[in-house]
């Protein structure tokens, strides 16, 4: 299932059926994005109704709208373990006999450091997605959360890689956007991505990286929304 741009309603429907997997006393990893901003709203509404759990935000916007639906937050450094992550995705590979299935680009919204750490933490990683989202092969640029002071380094270790870095502009002002971290992003053009896990470990072996958008093997279910309801992929 391939289509074109993403719709709304489809990312609403896939963020708050993934909420309905929220359990009471769960600790909550919350993705950053607007179908995960569905996510975070469901799970607002439900502990106005009730619902008793902690949200472990994963950068700014997802914290400020954690805290304006009234989730109560929590870090990572103070919970023994994270039930459940909901975060959103800019590619992922659906290609159910491939070896690749489930990997997925993230890091459009340059939060993909934060949001890996809390995901890969999580007991069960959901990811939910509407059907743009879907490709037999990543081939989005990949985001690279860079220490300022390595861009150009890291550049050119990623030409040598074979791929085609850009730093990400700030649409805003004149100048490069600053992540949570305080750190640049580079996005890396590599066409089609045959195999994401080598192509993983060798993203995160230059020094400078602090991390990459691939993530391969982490995702435990998708939550793809479509026209009229809700695919889930396990
Ligand atoms: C942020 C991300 C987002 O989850 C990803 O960009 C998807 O966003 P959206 O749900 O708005 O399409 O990785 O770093």
């Amino acid at each position: 299932m391939k289509t074109e741009g993403g719709s709304d309603a489809a990312k609403r429907r896939a963020g708050e059926r993934a909420a309905e997997a929220v359990e009471d006393g769960d600790v909550v990893g919350l993705g950053t994005g607007s179908t995960t901003a569905y996510a975070i709203d469901a799970i607002g509404r439900a502990v106005a109704d009730g619902l008793a759990v902690r949200g472990i935000p994963t950068s700014f916007q997802s914290r400020r709208l954690a805290l304006e639906v009234g989730i109560p937050l929590t870090t990572l450094d103070a919970v023994e373990a994270v039930d459940l992550a909901i975060d959103g995705a800019d590619q992922v590979v659906d290609a159910p006999d491939a070896r690749t299935d489930g990997a997925l680009i993230k890091g459009g919204g340059a939060a993909h450091a934060r949001e890996k750490i809390v995901d890969a933490t999580a007991d069960r990683f959901v990811v939910v997605a509407d059907p743009s989202k879907l490709t037999d092969r990543l081939e989005r640029p990949i985001p690279l959360e860079v220490l300022p002071d390595a861009h150009t380094v890291v550049a050119d270790r990623v030409r040598e890689f074979g791929g085609d870095p850009t730093l990400r502009d700030a649409s805003h002002k004149d100048g490069p956007i600053v992540t949570d971290n305080g750190n640049l992003v580079l996005d890396c053009a590599f066409g089609s991505i045959e195999d994401p896990g080598e192509l993983a470990t060798r993203l995160s072996s230059v020094p400078g990286v602090v991390e990459h958008g691939l993530f391969v093997g982490m995702a435990d279910t998708t939550y793809v929304g479509t026209d009229d309801g809700v695919e889930i992929r396990e």
